[in-house]
Parts: C-alpha cells; sequence; structure tokens
C-alpha cells in the first residue's frame, strides 16, 4: 500500500497553489510531476560532473560517461533488454519513432504494407505517412469499436505477407484503452512484420518486459515517468538496429571518416549522433529508480481505485459522456458534457486550480471517429488521491451551470 501523504511530499509542486486554488494535477499523460530526488540530480550533474561524454580521457569525462552507461543499463534492466546496446537514448517516443521510420525507407518497397491502428497519437501516424510517401508502401489502418478497443478479427484480416511493419501503442493517450500487444506481435511474427510499440503511456503505469513481449523496437518518454522533459528511449532488437541505416549523422555515430567513405560505428553509437542529453539521460536512471522503489504493484492499485473512483464520481454528472470505454483501460478518463465545448470547461475549471488536458490530444482521427472536436481528458498518477477527484467533479459541476 502507497503512503499518499509520503509520496506527495516527495512532489513540491503538489502543493502549489494554481489560481489562488490548491493544485490538482489531472495532466499526466501529457507529462509526469518530478520528484525532489530528480530535481536534485541534475542540479547534482551540472554541480559536480558536467563533461561531454564518450570524448574525454579527463576524469571528470570519464565520471560523466560512467553515470550515462551507468544509466542506460538500468534501463536495460527495466525493460529487460538483452544487451544493453539495444536500449538507444533519444529525445523522446517521437524521436524514437521516426528513427525506425527513416531506417526503413531503405527496406520498405512499394507495396508492401504498415498496419497501423486506429487508436494512434499522430506521432505514431505521420512519421508511418511519411515513410510510405517515401517508398511507395501503403497505410492500413486497424479499426476501434464503439468502446475504443481494436478489433482483432479486422487486424487478423489485415495482416498478409505484404505487411512489413505494424505499429500500435500500448496504451492509447486519449481514451486509456490498453491494447493486446502480445497478440498483436505474436500474428504479426507470423508473417514475418516488424511491430513497433508506442509505450509513451504505458511506462508510467507499468514495466514493459520486452524480451516477454518480443517486440522489435519500444518507443516511450522520460518524461511520462518523472523523468527530464527530452530524454526518451527507443529500445530495438539488436538484429533489426544493425539492419537500419542510421538517422543522423555526426560526432560520435562513425568508425571512420573520409571524404570518400564514412563506416559507422557500433551499436549504440551508429543511432546517438552529436552531444546528447547528458544530465536528462542520467537523470532518467534516477527516475526509473524512484518509480521502482514506489514499486508499479502499488502504482497499478493506486491508478485503479482512482479509475474506478472517477468513473463513478463523474457519471454522476447529468449529460457526460466518457469517450474510452474498454475493458482494459488505464487510468485516463476521457469525457464531454452534452452541449458545452471542452475547451470552456476545462478553461473555468483551470481557475478553480484543476489542470486537465482539453481539445483532439493529437489523436485526430480518434476525435472525428467519434465525431467530436474534442474531449476533457482527466489522467491521473499514482500521486493523486480520490479528494482531487472530488475537487475535479465539483469543478466540472461548476463550470457546467455556468455554461448552461
Ligand atoms: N502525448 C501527450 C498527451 O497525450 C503530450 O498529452
Amino acid at each position: 500500500m502507497l503512503d499518499i501523504n509520503k509520496i506527495r511530499a516527495d512532489f513540491p509542486i503538489l502543493s502549489q497553489k494554481v489560481n489562488g486554488k490548491p493544485l490538482v494535477y489531472f495532466d499526466n499523460g501529457a507529462t509526469s510531476q518530478k520528484p525532489q530526488v530528480v530535481i536534485d540530480a541534475i542540479s547534482k550533474y551540472y554541480q559536480e560532473i558536467n563533461a561531454n561524454i564518450h570524448r574525454g580521457v579527463h576524469t571528470l569525462s570519464q565520471l560523466a560517461t560512467d553515470a550515462y552507461e551507468a544509466s542506460r543499463g538500468k534501463i536495460q534492466n527495466h525493460i529487460n533488454a538483452k544487451f544493453a546496446h539495444e536500449v538507444l537514448f533519444t529525445s523522446g517516443t517521437t524521436h524514437g519513432i521516426n528513427l525506425v521510420t527513416n531506417g526503413f525507407a531503405s527496406i520498405l518497397k512499394p507495396g508492401d504494407e504498415v498496419l497501423v491502428s486506429a487508436l494512434e497519437h499522430h506521432s505514431n501516424i505521420v512519421p508511418w505517412q511519411m515513410l510510405c510517401e517515401k517508398t511507395g508502401a501503403i497505410l492500413r489502418v486497424i479499426p476501434m469499436n464503439q468502446d475504443g478497443e481494436l478489433i482483432m478479427a479486422e487486424y487478423d484480416k489485415l495482416l498478409s505477407d505484404k505487411t512489413k511493419v505494424v505499429t500500435v501503442n500500448h496504451i492509447s493517450n486519449a481514451l486509456g484503452t490498453v491494447n493486446p500487444i502480445k497478440y498483436m506481435i505474436d500474428e504479426a511474427h507470423k508473417f514475418g512484420a516488424a511491430v513497433l510499440i508506442d509505450g509513451a503511456q504505458a511506462v508510467a503505469h507499468l514495466k514493459p518486459d520486452v524480451r516477454e513481449l518480443d517486440c522489435d523496437f519500444y518507443a516511450f518518454s522520460g518524461h511520462k515517468i518523472c523523468g527530464p522533459t527530452g530524454t526518451g528511449i527507443l529500445y530495438g532488437k539488436e538484429a533489426w538496429l544493425n539492419k537500419l541505416t542510421p538517422y543522423q549523422g555526426g560526432g560520435e555515430m562513425i568508425k571512420e571518416v573520409t571524404f570518400e567513405k564514412t563506416t559507422y560505428a557500433e551499436l549504440p553509437h551508429k543511432f546517438e549522433a552529436g552531444t546528447p542529453n547528458i544530465a536528462g539521460g542520467i537523470v532518467l536512471g534516477t527516475a526509473v529508480d524512484y518509480m521502482n522503489e514506489v514499486g508499479f504493484d502499488n502504482i497499478q492499485q493506486q491508478e485503479l481505485e482512482l479509475l474506478e473512483y472517477g468513473t463513478k464520481r463523474l457519471l454522476e454528472i447529468e449529460g457526460l459522456k466518457i469517450f474510452g470505454t474498454a475493458k482494459e483501460k488505464t487510468s485516463v478518463i476521457s469525457f464531454n458534457i452534452e452541449g458545452i465545448h471542452p475547451y470552456d470547461i476545462g478553461t473555468i475549471i483551470d481557475k478553480l486550480g484543476i489542470a486537465v488536458r482539453t481539445g483532439h490530444h493529437c489523436a485526430q482521427p480518434i476525435m472525428t471517429f467519434f465525431n467530436i472536436p474534442g474531449t476533457i481528458r482527466a489522467s491521473f498518477a499514482f500521486y493523486n488521491t480520490k479528494e482531487e477527484i472530488d475537487a475535479m467533479v465539483a469543478a466540472v459541476k461548476k463550470a457546467q451551470l455556468m455554461l448552461s
């Protein structure tokens, strides 16, 4: 069981007032808050070991390099990757996905097919569209039902020898649906297709086991798991990473450079051109340690309670409709109130200290499917409480009164 008061004390921002009211932070799907240990680790890096990595023989450079590589090792353990060099540091999920789509540009042929799910964030749609435009491959969409669940019977029908890549999120950012990715990966592999999992929304709620999943790529962002912004990880199976061409050329990703020809460095450096976000990469390890200390069983238990309580309380509001009613769902509640634009509710409840995201959540095709302009999205983290849900429900009711 979580000692919620102790957990909340780890996050200085949570005791702030916003617009004169106690902050209720329910925009965790957009970014998580940061515990003091993470904030301190950023200062400590700059105060004590700031230097460039993999480049110097001097002591500080060695200390920074060791800390950076130790963090890679922590993340390798966290996701159960076979090798540390299968763990690439990126600036976030979007970077990871673009790295993969860029690599596939020299692999896909006209007529090959890429399957993308109807539940994707734009960052797992647009890079694949760009790749298809470049290569002549065809993008096909795995449809969903009214509950916001992918339809596996339709997925099975779409898979064929033409399928080269399947790309799907582990958890939908807009609706909270947890997708049956293990089944999807196994079925895609029967046709020899590679599978990329967008884990951006999953990693805050669970510990992905990339070997058990047997996914080919798993991308996520550090800032969703209490880490700094501008950090992320792309896991790729060694064989795939060796096959893909590098995303960016530059320093540290080479073995030898002449004006005639360049040969590339071994993994992971082949994909890590230029000076990276060194402090961010190191502190991402601190954030992963923190999440593991809290414990993913505890996190899941707390978030499930919040999901159930939040759903029950919100449904008390007349005219409120929840979008995303999948059987497997995480602590995200997307909703609208009849006759009121989501933006108006979001603006009023902000004045009451409640932070939610409103709009299409970078998932316009989902909004088009439901024929709505957007939703109000409350996304809960393990440091949220039922009292905060009560405050949100009271604020939404007040906004509804003002706007009707
Ligand atoms: N992808 C993030 C969200 O869903 C920013 O809010």
